[in-house]
């Protein structure tokens, strides 16, 4: 089973990846959250770190870009090359309001007749890879028919579905239904994301779709970091992994951020989602979430993984 790191905005930076990586069983593939490409400059500071090839090093990395323009599509998939990738994702899934109103992300799906406009003149033009992040529709999960003859069409790198349509958000469980969809006209290129948080969704997933060859988890890894040895039964990583992990990322949010408030700004999103595995924690989250202080931080910190087995 191959497995990916889906893009989590905010969360999954390539000071995640690459402490995930050192510290976990290593991604097949990394997605950086989502880009949009820029009228007048080529990438602002934070996405020149991200895509910098020296903080990606060892691990194969798939920018993502969240458009609706070919052109400028092209124009960014290019100087995203000129950095020395060779493969690209394009978001159809993003459900957030602004994103979805200018007729992008999971808002695109919507347009299908545009759509498949834009997807013949960027895979006419290709210059790499690319492949598609889409959910199955807008509002009716029946629309992923029309969308799937769409993508067909293309010769896209990969297909990673997310069966959820964009009034979902991430409420609702996945649609498996439609996900069969795809799974039965091929399993190849083909990636399931959605849902997976334990071996038992896992198990119950893989009875249901057996030929499946790749899996994205998001929200299940920042959960636990160790859920790919979870899911493969091969559950090696200790407490010390874990430390490492923490430290690794707050030691590099030390180093690049400006000021105590974004480093913890980036610590407490880091527990909100860590901290829900631990169980009889919630007295010790609770003084992470509110500390000011570095200081104060590094205390509670030590104190978590002191009452952790
Ligand atoms: C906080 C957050 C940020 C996300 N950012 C992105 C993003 O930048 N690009 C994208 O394609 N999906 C994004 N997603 C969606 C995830 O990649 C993934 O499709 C979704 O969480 C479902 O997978 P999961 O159930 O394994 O978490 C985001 C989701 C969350 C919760």
């Amino acid at each position: 089973m191959k497995f990916y790191l889906a893009p989590l905005e905010g969360i999954t930076t390539y000071v995640y990846r690459n402490a995930y990586h050192k510290y976990f069983r290593p991604m097949d593939k990394y997605f950086t959250p989502f880009i949009v490409p820029h009228i007048d400059k080529k990438f602002n500071t934070r996405e020149l770190k991200e895509l910098s090839k020296e903080h990606n090093a060892g691990l194969y990395v798939v920018p993502q870009l969240l458009t609706n323009n070919a052109e400028d599509f092209q124009k960014t998939a290019r100087d995203i090359i000129d950095l020395g990738y060779d493969e690209l994702n394009l978001n159809l899934g993003c459900p957030s309001g602004t994103v979805v109103a200018k007729k992008k992300g999971s808002g695109f799906l919507a347009y299908p007749d545009e759509l498949d406009r834009f997807l013949d003149e960027i895979y006419s033009k290709a210059e790499c890879k690319i492949s598609i992040k889409t959910r199955i529709g807008k509002t009716d999960p029946e629309e992923f028919h029309r969308l799937l003859e769409i993508y067909k069409k293309y010769p896209l790198e990969e297909l990673i579905i997310h069966p959820r349509v964009q009034a979902d958000y991430y409420k609702n469980t996945p649609n498996w239904e439609m996900y069969r969809l795809a799974y039965e006209q091929g399993k190849e290129n083909l990636c399931y994301n959605g849902d997976i948080f334990t071996k038992e969704d896992y198990d119950r997933f893989i009875s249901a779709f057996p030929e499946t060859e790749c899996i994205m988890l998001g929200r299940g890894i920042i959960r636990n970091p160790a859920l790919v040895e979870v899911l493969e039964g091969n559950n090696k990583s200790k407490k010390e992994a874990l430390v490492g992990f923490h430290d690794m990322i707050y030691d590099e949010y030390q180093r690049i951020s400006s000021g105590d408030r974004n480093v913890l700004f980036k610590m407490k999103e880091f527990w909100c989602y860590l901290g829900t595995s631990f169980e009889g924690t919630e007295k010790i989250m609770k003084k992470i979430k509110k500390t000011e202080k570095l200081r104060d931080y590094e205390v509670y910190v030590k104190a978590m993984f002191d009452t952790l087995e």
